[in-house]
This record gives C-alpha cells, structure tokens and sequence, in this order.
C-alpha cells in the first residue's frame, strides 16, 4: 500500500492560494451528490487532499458506520484502506478500485484541476461477486459484532458489476471537475475585476491629485495678481505721496525764484530746493530698492543675504547665520533665490517659534544648493498639501518656481524637530555664466 506522497501543503494549493473549498460552492454540490446516492444506491465522501478534510458524506452503508468504523479496532483498518486508496486516486486520470481491509469494495477518483489534485472523490461501498458470509461470520467474532445484525447490514450492500461501478466513478470525477474548473474561472475573473477596480480607483485618485493641483496653480495665479496690484497701488501712492509732494514743492520754490527779489533771500530759497531734490533722490532709491535688488548683480547673493539678515533681525528679531558666502552663485538665479530665501526666513519668524536659523550656500555635484535650517516647533509635511484652503503659497510658489528651472525643493520636517528646506538648482541652464565667486 502507498503512503500518500509528503509535499509542502501550499504546493497543493491551486496558483499557490486556492484549496478546493474556494473553488467549489460545496452548498450547491451536496444536493447533486444526494440525489446521486438515492439514484444509484451509492455511497459518496468528497475528501480535500492532501488533508483529507471531509467536505461531504453521503449514504454510507450502515456496515461502514454501525459496524466497521464504531469500532477502535475495526475502525484502524477503515482509515488505513481509505488513505491508501486516496493516495492512490490522487495522480491525474487515476480511476481507483480496491476492496477495503473488510473486503469490500471502494472506488476513488482524483479532482484534478490544472494539473493539481485538489481533491477526491470516494464512492461505494459493493461486493463484485456476492459475499462470502463465512468470511463475515469469522469477522463478526473476531471484532465481537452482533452476528445477526452485521451479516443483515452486509446482506444490504449491492452486488454490481465492475464496469457499472467504472463508468459511475468517472462520471462522478468528470462533475466535480467540471465544478471545480468552474469555479476557479470564476475567481480569476473576480481577481481580475478586483484589480480592475483597484487600478480605475487609482486613476481616479491621480485625476483628483492633478485637479486639486491645477486649482492650486489657479489660486496662485489669483494671489500673485492681487499681491501685483497691492504693490502697483503702494508704489503709486508712494510716488504720490512722496514724490510728487517733493516735486511740488520744488516747482513751488521755482516760481518764488523767478520772481524779482533780493539775491541773499534767493540763497535760502536754493537751499530749500536743494533738500528737496535730496528727499526726491533718496525717495526715488528707495522705491528702486523696493521694484528689484540691483545689489544681486553687484553684490551677489550672499551678501544680499547678510543685508536681509539684518533686516530680517530688524523687523521679526530673528538672528540670521549666513554660511557659505563664497559660493558662486548664476546670475540668472539670484534673484529667485533670494525671494526664495526671504520667504522661507519669514516662515522661520513666522511660524517656527524660535530666535535663529541658519542660511547656507552650497555646490553639490553640478548643482546649486541652498539650505535655510531652523530647530523650531517644525510641522507635519503630509498636512502640507492635506488642506489646501488652509496652506499658503509661500513653499508652494518656490517648488513651482524652482520646478520651471529644473530645480527642485526638498522639505525636512516633523513637528517638534525644526525644519530644513533645500533649494537645489542643476547648473545644466546657466553652466556658461557661473562667476568666480559671487
Ligand atoms: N520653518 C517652519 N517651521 C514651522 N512650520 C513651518 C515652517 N515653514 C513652513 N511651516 C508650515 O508650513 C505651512 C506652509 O508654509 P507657506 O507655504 O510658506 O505658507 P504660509 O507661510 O503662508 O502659511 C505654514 O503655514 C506652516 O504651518
Ligand atoms: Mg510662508
């Protein structure tokens, strides 16, 4: 007798996930295989392998119960003939018939699906030729059953013939296939429709990522122009304001001038207009200093920083260390990076709760790099982007800005462990202009 064959248990397993009881709707099969006993007066057990798990029995001869397996020792011999008839009928096309160790007759076919058995089908139990009752009187005695009762229950199982037998195994194999191949489609079909829903759901989640973008840009838009006419009106009154009071005033002085008077009197006037056109000329620089940073192109970018530092301590009392200052940095960059700079150092003042932060200037490989560090109360970098109403523009319009140069901005930042942010620019646009030292 065979040993059923000993491999791991999920090479059973069909694709590697899949026992028989996923594949079959054992609910639905029970009936069949009810109706097939009353038909054929055959008993049915639907065992998984290579567990045998029993997953249905059906009219099982009452020698079988009554008898031969509600006795321990009786009963070894049940289990020892059934295993071996299961290993036997678990190897494809396998159509397995063999007396039990009480000599009668099973029959066992596999459920093979894939190439895999997944389970079998065990059918009887019949005699092929009608019993020998000495045989079963001798066996009554030596397992101590009631004699009478025992040969009544093996009087009741049939005597077929052996090709009837064959033909009503494969039958019943071919069904369960049929049932199992089923029901696998079944299930690939709704992995497949599993990952389909997955990938629309992801698709979806992009569109809705891109959209939430696109409004962000649109909201910068907006801001940016509203920030561009704040700063038109601001300017225009301060040319007013300013200015033009200035001017007036000279053209004032002009025409006390061109009046016939005394020339020591006239001294005075032309001092006046002379402090007038100094107001005028410092007015004018100021508002220059306010439109752009002509100092970038002189300067360069980190000694503006020191410059902004100053103001920075001036205005928020934030203590600013500027690192780096000999690195050359492209003119093309400058002035972006030092908004850049400044709104990050405003952040710092803002937001991170502390008195210093450091801005350092860097090259890295072909690239520029710029790092402004604080070691404040930081923040959550997933709440970023979470509640975009809420979020302002500041880090937002640097990473588009930077973005359109190839740059790119990377965040370091958790809350109570301060915050650095990195500007990297590649030198690849602006390789031909990088200055000595700036
Ligand atoms: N250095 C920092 N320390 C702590 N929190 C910061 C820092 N920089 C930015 N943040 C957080 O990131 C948010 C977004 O910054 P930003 O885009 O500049 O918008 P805004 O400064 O207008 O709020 C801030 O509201 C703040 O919560
Ligand atoms: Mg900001």
């Amino acid at each position: 007798m065979n040993d059923p064959p000993t491999t791991s248990k999920s090479s059973h397993l069909l694709d590697g996930h899949y026992s028989i009881s996923d594949l079959i709707d054992m609910d639905r099969l029970r009936p069949v295989f009810e109706r097939f006993c009353q038909f054929t007066g055959y008993g049915l057990a639907f065992m998984t392998y290579p567990d045998e798990e029993l997953l249905a029995v059906t009219g099982w001869r009452e020698v079988c119960f009554a008898f031969h397996r509600a006795n321990p020792a009786s009963a070894g011999i049940c289990f020892k003939s059934n295993s071996a008839l299961i290993a036997k009928a678990s190897k494809p096309g396998a159509r397995v018939i063999e007396p039990c160790g009480h000599g009668l007759i099973d029959g066992a076919v596999p459920v093979i699906l894939n190439g895999k058995c997944l389970a079998v089908l065990v059918t009887g139990q019949t005699f092929f030729h009608p019993p020998d009752m000495e045989h079963f009187k001798r066996q009554a005695q030596r397992f101590g059953y009631d004699p009478d009762k025992y040969l009544a229950a093996i009087r009741q199982v049939p005597v077929v013939s052996e090709a009837q037998f064959g033909i009503i195994l494969s039958f019943l194999g071919d069904l369960a296939e049929f049932i199992a191949y089923l029901g696998y489609h079944a299930l690939a079909l709704r992995a497949k429709v599993e990952t389909l829903t997955k990938e629309i759901a992801e698709r979806k989640r992009a569109e809705e990522e891109a959209q939430e973008y696109q409004q962000r840009l649109r909201r910068l838009a907006l801001q940016l122009t509203r920030a561009e006419d704040r700063e038109r009106k601001r300017l225009a009154s301060n040319i007013h304001d300013d200015l033009g009071q200035v001017l007036s005033a000279v053209m004032m002085q002009l025409s006390v001038l061109r009046q016939p008077g005394d020339p020591v009197n006239r001294a005075g006037e032309m001092e006046v207009i002379e402090d007038l056109v100094k107001r005028a000329v410092e007015s004018t620089r100021s508002l220059t200093r306010s439109l752009s940073y002509p100092a970038l192109d002189d300067l360069g970018l980190p000694a503006c920083t020191e410059l902004l530092a100053e103001d920075i301590d001036k205005l928020y009392g934030l203590k600013v260390k500027v690192l780096g200052v000999k690195t050359p940095i492209a003119i093309e960059l400058r002035a972006l990076l030092f908004r850049s700079i400044r709104e990050l150092l405003v952040n710092v003042a803002k937001h991170a709760k502390v008195p210093a932060a450091t801005v350092r200037f860097s090259r890295r490989g072909q690239a520029t790099r710029v790092m402004v560090n604080d070691h404040g109360k930081g923040f959550a970098l997933a709440s970023l982007g979470s509640d975009s109403k809420q979020a302002g523009f500041g880090l937002f319009s640097i990473r588009e800005r930077l973005h359109d140069l190839g740059g790119r901005v990377a965040i370091r930042s958790a809350p109570g462990k301060g915050a650095t942010v990195m500007l990297t620019v590649p030198d690849a646009v602006f390789k031909k202009e990088l200055p000595g030292a700036a």
